[in-house]
């Protein structure tokens, strides 16, 4: 998948949230504590669900 902004207002891109999967994040909470994402208006919350369902 290309590297599309997931989280607009935190400006977090595909690559960065799957590279925090990679180290170890397991849920949305692991993503904001690494990334910041999900941390503003929380719309972008189910996208990041359906990355972190990807293998
Ligand atoms: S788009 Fe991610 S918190 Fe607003």
């Amino acid at each position: 998948m290309e590297n599309k902004t997931v989280c607009f207002c935190k400006q977090v891109k595909y690559l960065d949230i799957k590279k925090a999967i990679e180290e170890g994040a397991k849920t949305v909470e692991d993503i904001k504590n690494a990334t910041g994402a999900a941390t503003g208006c929380g719309r972008c919350v189910s996208s990041i669900e359906e990355i972190l369902k990807e293998k």
